[in-house]
């Protein structure tokens, strides 16, 4: 990617009624004339729910946790991401894909309705990793400083209220968790929580283990953990986003790779937000069995 490109913040666009980050809403026949192969693994998720967390989880399983194999390239071409889209600058996700050997690791935050068919009839593997919405916020508020491509979220107060309305990036958080929630026991889908592979990594990525069919010794799943931790991947150009210009990208408003904990929402909300996000999350979990930890 060309470092002297001048990125032009834009708001977002809709795409089916769905917020999309202005560039990838181009073509978006691309999208739903996608084809997927039956050993595709999609990794589906919220913005800022643990998507490069899980990839990478998922690539050094796939790779019998070789961690110098999973090296070998940064995280967004081992796990394109199927809307990504900058014209005239690299070819779209969906492009790059077609040339990705099988399996193919899919990154997306497509909502249900925009997934394309293809996957639903070739019934691929989706894991879906979700977050309390307050950490999802304030992850998402500092990564919409640091990111060129999307629009500038504005002070904070006005920007929690924009995201209780669902008017950011993939739209609103609730349906966005609980339609995939909806479809995990109809479908081949492993449904994982940010805040449980914080918890307990070696209990998680075991569950991932099986999905993937794999049985991986003791030492290396511990050696899986290690690799995967914050700590490691904020220090690992393949996986912190510093591979990308800083003119799209500025991780001295922000890093990609920030704190990596729960409940740093407790640093950003006033009570008042505290209480209008537990109303919202009561009503958006209400009459399901979801439940998240803060
Ligand atoms: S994106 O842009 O939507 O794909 O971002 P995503 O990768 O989903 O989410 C970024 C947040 O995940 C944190 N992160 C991690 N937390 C714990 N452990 C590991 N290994 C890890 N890797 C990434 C990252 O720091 C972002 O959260 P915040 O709260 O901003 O730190």
């Amino acid at each position: 990617m060309d470092s002297s490109t001048e990125w032009q913040r834009k708001d977002w666009i809709l795409v089916h009624g769905v917020p999309m980050i202005a560039a990838f809403s181009k073509n978006w026949e691309r999208i739903d004339a996608f084809q997927a192969r039956d050993d595709d693994i999609i990794i589906a998720t919220y913005p800022k729910s643990g998507t490069t967390w899980i990839s990478e989880i998922v690539d050094v399983i796939l790779a019998d946790g070789d961690t110098e194999k999973s090296k070998r390239d940064v995280i967004y071409n081992k796990v394109p991401m199927l809307e990504f889209c900058v014209p005239g600058i690299v070819p779209p996700g969906s492009q790059q894909l077609e040339s990705v050997p099988s399996p193919r690791m899919i990154k997306t935050h497509l909502t249900i309705s925009l997934l394309p068919k293809s996957f639903w009839e070739k019934n691929c593997k989706i894991i879906y990793m979700a977050r309390n919405p307050k950490d999802v916020a304030v992850s998402f508020y500092h990564f919409d400083k640091m990111n060129k491509l999307h629009p500038d979220p504005g002070p904070w107060e006005q920007y929690t209220e924009k995201f209780l309305q669902g008017a950011v990036g993939y739209g609103p958080w609730g349906p966005h968790v609980r339609d995939w929630w909806n479809l995990r026991n109809e479908r081949n889908l492993l449904y994982l929580f940010y805040e449980d592979i914080l918890e307990d990594p070696k209990c998680e990525i075991q569950k991932v283990m099986r999905f993937l069919g794999k049985d991986l010794s003791e030492e290396v799943l511990e050696k899986i953990v290690q690799h995967t931790s914050f700590q490691s991947m904020k220090q690992n150009p393949m996986t912190n986003y510093t591979m990308l210009p800083s003119s799209m990208m500025d991780h001295s408003v922000s890093p990609f790779m920030r704190k990596g904990i729960c409940g740093d929402w407790k640093n950003h909300f006033t009570e008042a937000q505290s209480r209008r996000f537990d109303e919202y999350y009561k009503k958006e979990v209400s009459g399901t069995d979801l439940s998240f930890r803060f």
